[in-house]
């Protein structure tokens, strides 16, 4: 019985040992799944890009940026397309963004400070309506904050 009561122990040991391996790093500290899984991969994604888009096309702030990306179809795809594929990429999904870089994407638009900060606005809110966690929108905003330099040309 001793014995028995030995065996399960150590199969119960195995088990725990083996489940919790995959979330646990070299140190032994917990090792979180990727920014994209946590999101809810490409579909999530998906959805967060057209309410971000949609927010941004109804933001009077900086709308007339987009005029001629909201007045045709094709472009307003392509451009979706590009953020879906930038974002999944960013936070560590499977995606290849091979739109052009923020700097050169965004060279003569006159983007201000004040700008980049409804466009983030927007993208906030848009998360909010898909109920990301604080911790989720913190990493993300966090992986785009850095484009700013390269997007705002103008104070
Ligand atoms: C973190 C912030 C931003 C990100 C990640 C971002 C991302 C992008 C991407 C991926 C593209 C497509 C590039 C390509 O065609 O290859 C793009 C284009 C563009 N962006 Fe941004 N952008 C940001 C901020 C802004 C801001 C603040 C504005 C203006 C208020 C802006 C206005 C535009 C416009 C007008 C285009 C052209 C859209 C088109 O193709 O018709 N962006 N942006």
């Amino acid at each position: 019985m001793k014995k028995s009561i030995a065996g399960i122990v150590l199969i119960l040991a195995v088990l725990v040992g083996v489940s919790s391996a995959p979330l646990l790093g070299q140190s032994g500290a917990t090792k979180e799944p990727s920014l994209y899984m946590r999101l809810g991969e490409k579909k999530a994604i998906t959805a967060v890009v057209d309410e971000f888009v949609a927010r941004v096309a109804a933001d009077k702030r900086i709308n007339s940026f987009f005029a001629q990306t909201a007045a045709d179809p094709a472009r307003l795809k392509a451009f979706k397309g590009k953020l879906v594929d930038q974002i999944c990429m960013a936070s560590g999904g499977p995606c290849k963004y091979t739109g052009k870089d923020m700097k050169s994407a965004h060279s003569g638009m006159g983007v201000s400070g004040a700008d980049f900060d409804a466009l983030v606005e927007d993208l906030v809110a848009a998360l909010d309506k898909f109920k990301v966690a604080a911790h989720e929108k913190d990493q993300l905003v966090g992986a785009l904050g850095p484009m700013k330099t390269d997007i705002v040309e103008k104070k």
